[in-house]
């Protein structure tokens, strides 16, 4: 078997009484995109912020490409190659869309700037890159956070609730840009509660309830799984 892009063994995080993510083990191959999905409150968060090292988890390994990121803080995880978007938008509405790609970068001034059009070009944003990022549409502005993850070209990209707020025009050239990181050989895993959205992206998904994966495979098959639509309809 090759290496995975991701495996996650027995992960557990709890904040006090609330189990947030209880015994969770997932595995991902690399090139290929992922979705995870469940109600509210499921604990896909939890998981996105123990994989990057913003939360301690209390149990459990987490191996990129096959080595242990354990311990690590999040910028020697971003470092290492992962990515990651937030639910929540964070970009510097005082800054313009090109500045909010270079202020992650250090070193050839020059460099940075050539990949940061590249990257606005990616996501047809380069006509805006003068743009306040506060004057942009909220569509507009996950864009931009999203390229900004992409400026250290991350091997892994974690992605949480992508499309929500997005209009339907930024959110078909925000999953052509997700399937063209893949065809580069990327691994993606997409939080997201717009079924139509992983149906056409994923080829396999893992399904949170209360902090446990209770199923996982193709979107169909899960769509037709007994514990999944008891998750979502059952209470
Ligand atoms: N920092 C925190 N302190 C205390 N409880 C937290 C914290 N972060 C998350 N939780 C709790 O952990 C559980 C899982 O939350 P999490 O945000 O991971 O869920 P989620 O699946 O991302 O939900 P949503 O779909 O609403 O974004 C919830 O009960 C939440 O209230
Ligand atoms: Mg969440």
């Amino acid at each position: 078997m090759a290496t995975a892009a991701l495996e996650i063994e027995g992960l557990r995080k709890s904040f006090g009484g609330v189990l947030a993510v209880n015994g969770v083990s997932l595995r991902l191959e690399p090139g290929r995109i992922y979705g995870l999905i469940g109600p509210n409150g499921s604990g896909k968060t939890t998981l996105f912020n123990c994989i990057t090292g913003l939360e301690r988890r209390d149990e459990g390994r987490v191996f990129f490409n096959g080595q242990p990121i354990d311990g690590l803080k999040p910028y020697q995880i971003a470092r290492q190659g992962i990515g990651r978007t937030f639910q929540v938008i964070r970009v510097f509405p005082e800054l313009t869309a090109l500045e909010n790609l270079l202020v992650v970068t250090q070193g050839d001034r020059a460099a940075a700037m050539e990949r940061a059009l590249e990257l606005l070009r990616f996501v047809k944003l380069e006509g805006l890159k003068g743009e306040f990022a506060g004057n942009l549409s909220y569509g507009q502005q996950k864009l931009v956070e999203f390229v900004r993850m992409l400026m250290r070209d991350p091997s892994l990209i974690l992605l949480d609730e992508p499309a929500a707020g997005v209009n339907r025009t930024l959110l078909n050239d925000l999953l052509d840009a997700v399937r063209r990181l893949r065809d580069q050989g990327k691994t993606v895993l997409l939080v997201e509660h717009d079924m139509k959205v992983v149906m056409g992206l994923c080829e396999t998904v893992f399904v949170l309830d209360h902090g446990e994966k209770i199923a996982e495979g193709s979107p169909g098959a899960i769509q037709m799984d007994e514990r999944v639509i008891e998750a979502y309809f059952g209470r």
